[in-house]
Formats: structure tokens, sequence, C-alpha cells
């Protein structure tokens, strides 16, 4: 895990994608329990906020979700590719549902992950939601604030922050295995799981159910040996439970309320701290 050289200043963009939980808007609560001068791991990514934040020296990010790390790799192996593909596509709910068609018909390129990135841009609430097939069928979300796009600058910003990092796909068990991280700070931001399953899920028909929450209990604890582990997660019993030693200042966060547009609310998260 090598570092980037890169260097933010006020101007630089803050991240490329929108992403459902993500804690962009909570940071300023959630780096007291961060360390980026070891080695900085994300297992469930998503838009990577703390990372394009501080842009670690040495990092390794994973998200299960293909599409979105085949998109980070397409930005930081052809950022101007990608732009132009991304650039030409017209902002409007008809062109929307055309590359959202597109998008679900072609297979892993570049262009593909300009479709992704763009869907991302103007889908309803940065959700990556899909159906029984798997095919990605958010709806058009920019009706009232259309974002402005990206310019080649931002691209090239985008791809050299991501030069340096290692980038997986894979469920963050056999990620973290494989990686046998040491003196590394390792930031853990699951998806809820809901016992009454969800109106409308935030990430991908494949839930995050109990059992993974069990799971990431057994992968934490065993790191946190030679590492310090930090989770956020859901006020639940289910979280409390499993973590209660480890348990530091709750923090609040927005959400959405079932995904839908309008109704935020707040509510308090859980941090579990281990190893050291
Ligand atoms: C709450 S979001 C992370 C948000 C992120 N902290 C940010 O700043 O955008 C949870 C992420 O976990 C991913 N995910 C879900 N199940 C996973 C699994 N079993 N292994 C790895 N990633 C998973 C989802 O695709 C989603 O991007």
């Amino acid at each position: 895990m090598e570092g980037s050289g890169v260097q933010r200043t006020t101007q630089s963009p803050r991240k490329i994608l929108k992403w459902a939980g993500s804690k962009s808007n909570v940071s300023s609560q959630l780096k007291q329990f961060l360390t980026f001068d070891r080695p900085y791991i994300e297992p469930f990514c998503g838009s990577a906020a703390f990372y394009f934040e501080r842009l670690p020296s040495k990092s390794a990010l994973n998200d299960l979700n293909s599409h979105l790390i085949d998109c980070y790799r397409s930005i930081r192996d052809d950022p101007l590719q990608v732009w132009k593909y991304y650039d030409e596509l017209e902002v409007s709910e008809e062109n929307y549902y055309k590359v959202r068609a597109n998008f679900n018909r072609i297979s892993k390129s570049h262009l593909k992950s300009s479709l992704f990135l763009f869907l991302n841009h103007y889908c309803f609430n940065g959700i990556y939601r899909t159906n029984k097939s798997g095919l990605f069928n958010t709806p058009y979300g920019a009706r009232e604030k259309v974002k402005k796009k990206f310019s080649t600058e931002d691209f090239k910003y985008f791809s050299a922050s991501l030069q340096t990092t290692e980038l997986h796909s894979e469920d963050f068990e056999s990620f973290l295995d494989n990686l046998a991280p040491t003196d590394s700070c390792i930031y853990m931001d699951p998806p809820y799981f809901t016992v009454e399953g969800r109106v409308f899920n935030e990430y991908d028909a494949k839930t995050f159910l109990a059992k993974d929450l069990a799971r990431l209990h057994t992968v934490a604890t065993k790191l946190a040996a030679d590492n310090i582990v930090v989770i956020s997660y859901k006020n639940c019993s289910e979280f409390r439970d499993l973590f209660e030693r480890y348990l530091a200042a709750p923090i609040t966060v927005t959400r959405n309320v079932g995904g839908f547009a309008g109704r935020r609310k707040s509510e308090t998260e859980l941090i579990a701290v281990l190893g050291g």
C-alpha cells in the first residue's frame, strides 16, 4: 500500500459519488476515532468519504458492489476517456432511463463505468437498488436540482487520488482474510440490517443480515489484536449486544426515511472501537 502524494486543496472536489449512507456529513464527529498515520482500510467503502477527505498515504478500499469498484478503477486508469463518455450524456429524465437500460445491457468497460457514474449522479438519493435479476432499477432523481457535471480537471484529480490505493470487490470477510492487515486503522461502515425487510433497499438485492453482523463481530475481534478497528452502526439491540464492551460516544446522523426524499430524520449511530 503506497502513498499517492496527492494533496487536497480547498478547490479540490470532495468525492466522486453520492452514496446512500455516506459518512461525508458526519466526518467531524467520526474522525476523532480514526487515525490516518497507519495504513487505512475500508472494507465497506461506498463513496469512501474519509478516503477522499484525507487521502491517506497507504490504503485499501473494498466494496461488494463490483460496478462501484470498476468505476473507481476506470477513473484511475483512463480519466479522460471516462469523462468524455460521461460528459456526452444529456441530463434529462428520458435520457436517464435510456442510460439505465444501456448500463444493464453492456458488460464491464470504461463506458459502463461512465454510465454508472452518470446514473449515480442523477438517480434518486444515490441509491444503488437492483431487482431480483440484479439489474439496476433506481428511478431518476434529479428533477428539482440538477447536479453540475464534473470537469476534466476533476477527473484528473480523482484519478491521481486513486493511483496507489488497493481496490477490491468482494465480501468484507474474504477481503480482510486475504489482506491480513497489521498496525492498520480499519473503518467498517456496513449497511444496516432490518428484521422487517426494506421498502426501498439502499444497496442491493443482497441485504446485510443479522448473521452478517455476527460475522463482522468475529472478524473485528480477531483483527483487533493487531489493528485499530472502528465500526459505525445503527443504534439497535443486536449491535449493542454484540459490541457492548467496545462502545464509544454515539454520533448523530441524518438519514432519508425509507429512502424517500423530503423525509429526513436525525438518529443516533453507535461507534465501536476495538484494539489500539
Ligand atoms: C453504509 S455504505 C458505506 C458508506 C461509506 N462509508 C461512504 O462514506 O460512502 C455500506 C456499503 O457496504 C457495501 N456492502 C454490503 N454488503 C457488503 C459485504 N458483505 N461486504 C462488503 N461490502 C458490502 C454496500 O455496497 C455499501 O456500499
